[in-house]
C-alpha cells in the first residue's frame, strides 16, 4: 500500500483502531469505538486520507496498513514516551488543567521534553506523507505543538487543529510553565476549532495577552502576514447510524433482556463513562444512594446501572478513583441492597456499540454529570436511541452538550442536593413532559450530526484568509 502523497492527513494521538490479541493468540485490529473515528471517516474516504497515530501500548514498529478502507500509519512509542508524553504531560498535566483543575495538575520538565519530542516525530511523519499543498487536520490536546512544527517543515500545507476537550480560562492556563510554547504551537494552524465559543474566546484572549499578537473577534493576525481563525465547532455523533442500530431487532431484544435481568424494576437509571475523575461518577452514585437511604426511592422500583470503561489505568489519579468507586458501590449495595436487588449494578468494562445502544434503549433516566466535559457524546447517543421520544436526560451544566440539549434536566454536579432533586424529578416526570423534552432534543441531535460538524470544519478551513494549500472537499 502506498502512503506517500496524501491530500488529507489526520494526525491524532490514537489511531482509529486498537491492536488486540485475538482468540487464537495472534494480533489483530479492532475499530476503536468513539466519536472521533465516525466523525472523520467520511472525510477520510472522500479525500483518500491517511491517518497517523499511536496504536496503543506496544512499542514495536508496525508498517502502514489499511483498515476499513482507511490508510493508517502507526507511530510507535517507547515506554519512556508513554510515561512522559501520554500518561505524564498529556494526562496528568494538560487533562486536569484543561478540566478546571478537577484534579491537581503536575508539572514536570521531563514530561514536557517527552511531549515535545513525540509531537516532533508526529509532525515529521505528517510532513513526509502530505502531498504538495495538502490539508493536515491535527487533533486534540496531546498534539498541540504539531501545527507549528509542521508549518516550519512544510509552509505549503493548509493546517487545521481541533481540540476535543475544553480550553480553559486564562487564569488557569497561565499556570503552565510552557504556556507560550503551547499557544505558539497551536498558532501554526490556519484554523483552530473548539467545542464552544467560550474556549475560542479564552484562546484569543490569551494570545493577545501572552504572545502579544493583534486580534479581532475570532481572528489572530501574525507578524508574518498569516491569519489564524479560532472558532467553535461543537462535535456530534452519527445520529442516523445510532438510531438505526437502536431500531434493529437484536438491539431491541437485548434491551428487553437487560431489563429482565435487572428484575424488571419500574425505572432504570444509567451512567456510561470512561472511568475518569472529570465525569462525576462518585457524586452521582452518592446522590442516587441517598435517595434510596432517605426512602424517596426503593430498590424494588429503581436500579442504577453504571458502566465505567477502564481508562488510563497507569495514572495514579485514575487508580485512586477506581478504588473510591469500588468502595462506594460495595458499601451502598451492602447497606441498601436486597437479595437479587442491588441498588447499583456496576460494570467495569468496555462494550461494543450495539450493547451501548441496548443499554440506552433499556434506560428510563440517563445520568450524565461531569464536572467539566468538552462535549459528552454519551448524552447525544442516548437521545439518538430514544426512538419513541421517551426517557429523561439528567445533564451537567458543565458538559458542552448542555449548550445544545437545553431540554435536559440540567444540574450542577457539585450540588448533591440539587442532583437528588433532579434525579427525582426526572424519575417522576409524567409522560407528556418527558416526551416534549425528548422530542426537542432529538430534533437538535438529528440536525447537527457529525457529518455536519466535519463539513463545517473543512469548508471553513478552506476559506481562512491567508491560508496556504489547496482546498479539500468536506
Ligand atoms: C478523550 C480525548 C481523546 C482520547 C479519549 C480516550 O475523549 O479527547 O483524545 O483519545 O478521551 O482516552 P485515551 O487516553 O484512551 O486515548
Amino acid at each position: 500500500m502506498s502512503t506517500v502523497s496524501a491530500d488529507l492527513v489526520i494526525v491524532a494521538n490514537r489511531l482509529p483502531v486498537d491492536r488486540v490479541e485475538q482468540p487464537d493468540g495472534t494480533m489483530g485490529w479492532r475499530t476503536s469505538p468513539g466519536g472521533l473515528v465516525t466523525a472523520i471517516e467520511p472525510v477520510m474516504r472522500a479525500n483518500d486520507g491517511t491517518w497517523i497515530g499511536w496504536p496503543g501500548g506496544t512499542d514495536e514498529d508496525l508498517e502502514p496498513f489499511e483498515a476499513d478502507g482507511m490508510k493508517l500509519v502507526p507511530m510507535s512509542m517507547t515506554q519512556a514516551e508513554i510515561e512522559g508524553h501520554y500518561e505524564g504531560f498529556s494526562n496528568a498535566t494538560l487533562w486536569p488543567l484543561y478540566h478546571d483543575l478537577v484534579a491537581k495538575p503536575e508539572f514536570h520538565r521531563e514530561w514536557w521534553d517527552s511531549y515535545v519530542s513525540v509531537n516532533r516525530r508526529f509532525a515529521e511523519k505528517a510532513a513526509e506523507l502530505a502531498s504538495e499543498g495538502a490539508t493536515v487536520w491535527v487533533h486534540d490536546y496531546q498534539m498541540q505543538l504539531v501545527p507549528l512544527m509542521l508549518r516550519e517543515l512544510r509552509p505549503d500545507l493548509r493546517i487545521g487543529f481541533y481540540l476535543h476537550i475544553p480550553f480553559p480560562p486564562a487564569e488557569l492556563f497561565q499556570q503552565l510553565p510552557w504556556r507560550r510554547q503551547l499557544l505558539e504551537g497551536l498558532l501554526g494552524a490556519d484554523m483552530i476549532g473548539f467545542q464552544l465559543p467560550g474556549g475560542a474566546q479564552n484562546f484569543v484572549r490569551l494570545v493577545r495577552q501572552r504572545v502579544g499578537h493583534k486580534t479581532h473577534r475570532d481572528l489572530v493576525y501574525l507578524p508574518d502576514g498569516r491569519t489564524v481563525r479560532a472558532a467553535a465547532f461543537p462535535i456530534s455523533i452519527d445520529a442516523a447510524g445510532f438510531e438505526a442500530m437502536a431500531r434493529s431487532e437484536p438491539v431491541a431484544a437485548r434491551a428487553a433482556e437487560i431489563r429482565e435481568a435487572l428484575g424488571n424494576p419500574r425505572k432504570v437509571f444509567l451512567g456510561i463513562d470512561r472511568l475518569d475523575y472529570t465525569k462525576g461518577i462518585y457524586a452521582r452514585l452518592r446522590a442516587f444512594s441517598e435517595l434510596i437511604a432517605d426512602g424517596h426511592l426503593d430498590v424494588e422500583d429503581a436500579v442504577f446501572v453504571q458502566v465505567a470503561v477502564p481508562s488510563r489505568e497507569q495514572v495514579e489519579q485514575y487508580r485512586i478513583l477506581r478504588d473510591d468507586i469500588d468502595r462506594l458501590v460495595g458499601r451502598v449495595n451492602g447497606d441498601l441492597g436486597r437479595i437479587g436487588r442491588p441498588a447499583i449494578s456496576y460494570l467495569h468494562s468496555s462494550y461494543p456499540r450495539e450493547e451501548m445502544a441496548a443499554l440506552y434503549r433499556a434506560a428510563d433516566v440517563m445520568v450524565v454529570t461531569p464536572y467539566r466535559d468538552g462535549m459528552n457524546l454519551v448524552a447525544k447517543e442516548y437521545v439518538a436511541c430514544r426512538l419513541e421520544d421517551t426517557g429523561a436526560l439528567v445533564l451537567s451544566e458543565f458538559a458542552g452538550a448542555a449548550n445544545e440539549l437545553r431540554q435536559a434536566w440540567l444540574v450542577n454536579p457539585y450540588d448533591i442536593n440539587g442532583m437528588k432533586s433532579a434525579l427525582l424529578d426526572a424519575y417522576s416526570a409524567d409522560d407528556r413532559e418527558t416526551r416534549r423534552r425528548m422530542k426537542a432534543m432529538r430534533r437538535t441531535v438529528a440536525q447537527n450530526d457529525v457529518a455536519a460538524w466535519a463539513d463545517a470544519f473543512m469548508s471553513e478551513l478552506a476559506e481562512v484568509p491567508g491560508s496556504h494549500g489547496k482546498a479539500v472537499r468536506p
